[in-house]
C-alpha cells in the first residue's frame, strides 16, 4: 500500500506500509515503539469507532433503526481512557461481567442503565455488590442466580441467559464455543426453563428478556449455524409472555488469517431482521473482538535471532502472559515488520521471554529478513490481550497508549 507493491491482505485504509513503513491510524508505528517504548498496546480509537458505525449503519439498513443496542463486551478491553471516549461516542453500552467491571464502567461514565450484566458462579458479594447498582440489567444465568437476585430484588425485571445446546466459533474451535453438545456452565437449558420460570415467578421477577451468547468469532461461513441458533432460542422466546429484549451475545468475529473474509454484515443483519423483525423485540448485541479486535497492535522489541538446528527464533521482550489468547484458544496472532527493509523472507518462530514451552507467538512466520530490525508488532492486539494479561514470570508490565 502506498509503496507500489500488492496491499498485502491485512492491510487497509489506516492500517499499512507508506514507503516500506507501517503506519497506524496516521502514525508511524516505528516512531510510535521507539516514543513508547516496548511492550506497548496501540489502540485506535478512529478504528474503534468505524468498527461500532458498521454495525449500526448494517442494522440500520436491514430496517432495525431504533430497534438495537450495542453493548459493548469491555471483558475485551477494559482500559479507561477507552472506556470514557465510547460513552462519548452515544453509540454503545456495556456488557460486564463482574461487579469490578460495573464499577470501572461506571467510574467512565456509563451510568447503571446502560449497563447490561451477565456472568455466572456469584458470590454473596457480588451479588450485593451488584444490588447496590440501581438500573443495572441483571441477566440470571442460572437457577441459583434468579432465587438470589429474587432475594434481593424482589419485583424487578431480569433476563435469563439461556443454553441453546448449540455453539459456534471461528471454524471448528470447540474452545471458543459456550454451548455445544457437551454440557456447558453457561445458562439454563431447555430442560430446567420451566424451573427457572417458576422461580422468577415465585420472587415476583419480571422476565423481560432472553440471552445467549454461544460462542466466539464467527464469520460468514458460520452465519446459517448462527440462524440456526436464533431459531432454537425462539423455543425459549415463545415461552415467555413479557419479553421485551433478546439478546443475541456477541461472537461476531474477525479475519486472522489470508483465508479468512470479513464477516459480512448485510447478511449478519438481515439474519436478525428475519429472526427478530417482526417480533416487537429490542435487539441487544454485545461484541468485544468484533470493535476492538482489529483496532489495536502489540508493539514488541526484538531481543535476538538465533538459529537452532532447522528453526531460525525471533525472540521479542514480551511472552503470552500479556496476550494469551493465542495460547489458550490457539488463535493466529500475526507477526508484521515495521519497516520493508528487505526483499527477501525467511521464516520464523517468534518466541516470548516466558519459561513455558507454549510461549511461541508464531509458528514459521513469513517475514523479510529481519536482521538488524529493533521492533515487530502483532496485528488483532485490541481484544483479549492486554484485559486477560497476567504477570507469569513477573514479566507483567506494558504500557497502553489509545490513538486519539
Ligand atoms: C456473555 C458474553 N457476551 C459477549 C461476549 C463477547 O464476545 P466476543 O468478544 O466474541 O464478541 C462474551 C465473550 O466471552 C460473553 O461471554
Amino acid at each position: 500500500m502506498g509503496n507500489g507493491k500488492a496491499p498485502l491482505w491485512w492491510e487497509r485504509e489506516d492500517l499499512g506500509y507508506q514507503q516500506d513503513e507501517l503506519v497506524f491510524a496516521g502514525h508511524s508505528v516505528s516512531r510510535l515503539a521507539a516514543q513508547f517504548g516496548t511492550p506497548s498496546f496501540v489502540y485506535s480509537l478512529d478504528r474503534v469507532r468505524a468498527n461500532l458505525e458498521r454495525l449500526h449503519q448494517s442494522l440500520n439498513e436491514v430496517g432495525l433503526a431504533d430497534r438495537f443496542s450495542i453493548l459493548f463486551a469491555m471483558k475485551a478491553n477494559r482500559f479507561a481512557p477507552l472506556l470514557a471516549n465510547l460513552k462519548q461516542t452515544g453509540l454503545c453500552g456495556i456488557d460486564a461481567c463482574s461487579p469490578a467491571e460495573v464499577e470501572l464502567a461506571v467510574s467512565c461514565g456509563f451510568a447503571p442503565a446502560d449497563i447490561s450484566f451477565t456472568a455466572g458462579s456469584l458470590s454473596e458479594l457480588d451479588f450485593s455488590t451488584l444490588a447496590r447498582y440501581d438500573g443495572l440489567f441483571f441477566d440470571c444465568d442460572s437457577i441459583h442466580a434468579i432465587r438470589r437476585w429474587g432475594e434481593l430484588k424482589p419485583g424487578s425485571e431480569i433476563g435469563i441467559r439461556v443454553n441453546p445446546g448449540m455453539g459456534i466459533s471461528r471454524e471448528a474451535n470447540e474452545k471458543l464455543q459456550y454451548a455445544g453438545s457437551t454440557v456447558t456452565k453457561f445458562g439454563v437449558y431447555r430442560e430446567q426453563f420451566d424451573e427457572a420460570l417458576a422461580v422468577a415467578a415465585e420472587h415476583d421477577l419480571t422476565v423481560t428478556k432472553i440471552h445467549f451468547h454461544t460462542g466466539c468469532g464467527y464469520l460468514t461461513p458460520q452465519l446459517t449455524y448462527w440462524e440456526s441458533i436464533l431459531e432454537a432460542c425462539q423455543w425459549f422466546i415463545s415461552r415467555c409472555d413479557n419479553l421485551s429484549r433478546v439478546n443475541v451475545g456477541g461472537g461476531l468475529g474477525v479475519p486472522h488469517l489470508e483465508s479468512d473474509q470479513p464477516l459480512d454484515l448485510n447478511r449478519w443483519a438481515a439474519v436478525l431482521k428475519r429472526q427478530f423483525g417482526d417480533s416487537g423485540l429490542h435487539i441487544e448485541i454485545e461484541p468485544g473482538d468484533y470493535l476492538l479486535k482489529d483496532a489495536g497492535l502489540l508493539l514488541l522489541g526484538i531481543t535476538y535471532l538465533e538459529t537452532k538446528k532447522d528453526t531460525t527464533f525471533l525472540g521479542v521482550d514480551a511472552g503470552f502472559n500479556i496476550a494469551p489468547e493465542p495460547a489458550y484458544y490457539d488463535l493466529p496472532f500475526l507477526p508484521v515488520p515495521l519497516v520493508l527493509a528487505n526483499e527477501e523472507s525467511r521464516q520464523y518462530h517468534v518466541a516470548g521471554n516466558i519459561n513455558e514451552a507454549l510461549d511461541i507467538w508464531y509458528e514459521d512466520a513469513v517475514l523479510p529478513d529481519m536482521t538488524g530490525q529493533k521492533y515487530l508488532a502483532l496485528i488483532n492486539g485490541g481484544a483479549y490481550s492486554s484485559s486477560m494479561a497476567s504477570n507469569h514470570c513477573m514479566r507483567g508490565p506494558f504500557k497502553e497508549f489509545l490513538l486519539v
